[in-house]
């Protein structure tokens, strides 16, 4: 049994040290807002926050989560720093590229 601190709250979970934090989210306390890709650290699908800093989750132990806030999806989903689709600019300034070059 080890207890997280996941979106602002304490959460005890059925599972060991070394499991990956992906799983313990995913299958234990079913937050599957993080995804599952890769598994190799190359993709980001399951990107979490610990005390703010990305991780991969697929690679990172519970262990290393240890006194450590856990942020996912589901709550940065729910804050304000995620907006709607439609608020985000559809706008692009960047430049073209010429294909024939
Ligand atoms: S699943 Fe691709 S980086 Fe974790």
């Amino acid at each position: 049994m080890v207890t997280l601190n996941i979106n602002g709250k304490n959460v005890q979970l059925d599972a060991t040290a070394e499991m990956p934090l992906l799983w313990a989210l995913r299958d234990v306390a079913n937050l599957t807002g993080t995804k599952y890709s890769c598994g190799m650290a190359l993709c980001g699908a399951c990107t979490i926050h610990l005390d703010g800093q990305p991780v991969h989750s697929c690679v990172t132990p519970i262990s290393a989560s240890a006194g450590k806030k856990i942020t996912t999806v589901e709550a940065m989903a729910e804050s304000k720093a995620v907006q709607k689709p439609g608020a985000i600019s559809t706008s692009c300034n960047a430049a073209t590229v010429n294909p024939a070059r």
